[in-house]
């Protein structure tokens, strides 16, 4: 069965300073970052209902960077809200009204452009097993410190068991909807991930292994950095 997509791309991207504008839609190989992203999506076999969560500002933006994508899927765009949260709810609802019947939903952040077919697989495999949510995530590799207000090592956080989360974060689709419906209704906007909004729920979140190449492009040397992957050949 088809899994829906959500691509949250509704974030000003300030890290990333804001000369150039939003970091989704910076060129990176020769094509917006958000371009490169559906592109990945529009390639995978699993892929259904493809809905974008856009800023109300960025409708160009993001007509330029679908066209630019050469996509033929058919890909909604919506407008998102002041928080990643907000947008993803906004994106859930709009899925469950364009796909009514649609089981499974991936929540991916379009500024993580680098995921493969082998990654999704990994997701959608969980989901088909029956894990109402997935999360796929690396082993912290660093190890860790909590610092102080007056710039000192205040201890070292043991690392063994510790994982960063990445996207697309897989669900149920009625199961995340309710989940982000009940966290807005209480009031709370600092999730900042929706694996955090199905723990918060109950709901079990399998970890499933993700991809060190799959890297959420924050900062002006990510970008840089992607830009040179991209003009790499691939290996
Ligand atoms: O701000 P952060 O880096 O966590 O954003 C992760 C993703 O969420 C980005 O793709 C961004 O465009 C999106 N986002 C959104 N709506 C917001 C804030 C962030 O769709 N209000």
């Amino acid at each position: 069965q088809d899994v829906g997509i959500v691509i949250v791309a509704a974030g000003r991207g300030e890290r990333a300073g804001q000369e150039g504008g939003p970091k989704q839609y910076r060129q990176i190989g020769g094509a917006p970052v958000i371009s490169h992203t559906l592109r990945r999506f529009a390639a995978w076999h699993g892929t259904g209902t493809i809905i974008c969560v856009i800023h109300p500002d960025d409708e160009n933006l993001f007509a330029a960077a679908l066209e630019a994508s050469g996509v033929s899927h058919a890909v909604t765009s919506i407008h998102g809200g002041a928080t990643r949260q907000a947008s993803v709810l906004a994106g859930l609802i709009a899925l469950k009204s364009a796909a009514p019947d649609a089981r499974h939903v991936m929540i991916h952040d379009a500024v993580r452009p680098f995921f493969d077919d082998a990654l999704l697989e990994r997701c959608a495999a969980a989901l088909i097993a029956g894990d109402q949510a997935v999360l796929p995530a690396v082993a912290v590799a660093d190890t860790l410190k909590k610092g102080d207000s007056a710039g000192h090592v205040a201890g070292t956080v043991p690392r063994a068991g510790l994982f960063a989360a990445q996207t697309p974060q897989s669900f149920e689709l009625d199961a995340i909807l309710a989940a982000h419906r009940a966290a807005a209704e209480t009031g709370r906007t600092d999730f900042t991930d929706d694996a955090g909004i199905a723990e918060w729920a109950g709901l079990a979140v399998r970890l499933v292994e993700g991809d060190a190449g799959n890297i959420k492009l924050t900062l002006k040397k990510d970008l840089d950095m992607a830009d040179q992957r991209l003009a790499q050949p691939e290996p």
